[in-house]
């Protein structure tokens, strides 16, 4: 067995590994929009989970996993970990995807790239997004700062991320003014969490722009465990302070056990229904998803068995999916 060194000078076996032949077999595809962008509707994020706080190897078998599923597309930000950078640091050992940035300034959002695509060892990524509307930031700034990425060739494709219905569209403009291509955004959205019903997904068609739904499960809140255990038997991979304790009030545990009973109908968990759920209006081409093992990813996965919903199971889901409060970008001033 020979041994490797990193970067960072850690030491690890080589490990030939071979993607599998099937891995695009199963997966459904989907464009975002009116481009030529084309992602898996279940993709996979890296927010918490793959920084330096989880084993290596754990990472590694459910990033493998995930890309033998057909899950062709990651979501990174510089500051995903912890610590920050750290997400980036570790896939970029092991894969190679797309970075995110925070802020608008031109500054900002040229250097966040090139540090992101220095620490992921890599000459470009797939889309880069303004991961946030910036009040103080001029829009045209921002939006030409995404066009130099595009120019430069280190990035293919630009978006923008929890912006509001009204900046987009005028985020739009001026991106086709510049002559470049804008055509995705990426919010929040879940069955507790349905802010983009108001406004943003007619934006979205209107404007021929997709969607990549971020926290689909609500930070993990609508999966069986949350509807059938107690709260404090729960053990999360890691702690989450987007997700204080106090967020599981009463009310969103009768939601959560209302929205399992339908669920349960339909022969899916709840992560299963939370998924195929927002992937019902095409407008969201694809579903980022958090998972911090395979058994979670193989679940989640498994919503694409059954995408599709009758009239009388979003009458009945309608009942329990309303505003919970859950999110916390929606507190936001863009929001
Ligand atoms: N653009 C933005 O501003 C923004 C903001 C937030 C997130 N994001 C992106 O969206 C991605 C997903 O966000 P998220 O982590 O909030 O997603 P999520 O899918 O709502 O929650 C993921 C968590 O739910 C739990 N989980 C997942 N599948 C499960 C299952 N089948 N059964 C039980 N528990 C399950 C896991 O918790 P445990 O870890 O405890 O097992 C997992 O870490 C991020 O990684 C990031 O790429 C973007």
């Amino acid at each position: 067995m020979s041994i490797d060194f990193d970067y960072k000078g850690v030491p690890h076996t080589l490990d030939p590994w071979s993607a599998s032949r099937g891995r695009y077999d199963s997966m459904v595809y989907r464009r975002v929009g009116n481009s030529g962008l084309i992602l898996p509707a279940i993709s996979l994020g890296l927010w918490y989970n793959f920084g330096d706080n989880r084993p290596f190897d754990i990472q590694r078998e459910v990033l493998r996993h995930a890309f033998d599923k057909g899950i062709t597309h990651f979501d990174l930000a510089n500051n995903y970990g912890p610590p920050h950078g750290s997400a980036e640091e570790n896939f970029g050992r092991m894969m190679w995807p797309g970075p995110q940035g925070q802020l608008g300034s031109r500054n900002y959002l040229l250097s966040s790239l090139d540090d992101s695509l220095r620490r992921l060892s890599i000459d470009y990524v797939d889309i880069f997004y303004s991961h946030r509307f910036d009040p103080v930031t001029p829009l045209d700034e921002t939006v030409g700062a995404l066009a130099s990425a595009v120019r430069s060739g280190k990035a293919r494709y630009v978006g923008i991320s929890s912006y509001s219905a009204q900046h987009t569209a005028e985020a739009k403009a001026i991106a086709d003014r510049t002559g470049i291509s804008l055509v995705i955004h990426q919010p929040s959205y879940n069955l507790l969490n349905r802010w983009i019903e108001s406004g943003l997904t007619d934006a979205l068609r209107s404007a021929g722009m997709g969607a990549i739904s971020f926290s689909a499960l609500a930070q993990g809140l609508l999966t069986d465990r949350y509807a059938t255990e107690d709260a404090a038997d729960i053990d999360r991979a890691t702690s989450r302070p987007t997700l204080p304790a106090a967020t599981l009030t009463d009310g969103i545990l009768a939601k959560i056990r209302g929205l399992k009973t339908v669920a349960d109908a339909r022969g899916q968990s709840l992560a299963q229904m939370a998924l195929a759920w927002v992937l019902r209006d095409p407008v969201v081409a694809s579903t980022l998803i958090g998972a911090s093992s395979v058994a979670q990813l193989d679940e989640n996965i498994g919503a694409l068995n059954n995408l599709d919903f009758s009239t009388a199971e979003l009458t009945s889901i309608d009942e329990y999916a309303t505003e919970a409060g859950v999110d916390l970008w929606r507190s936001s001033s863009e929001l």
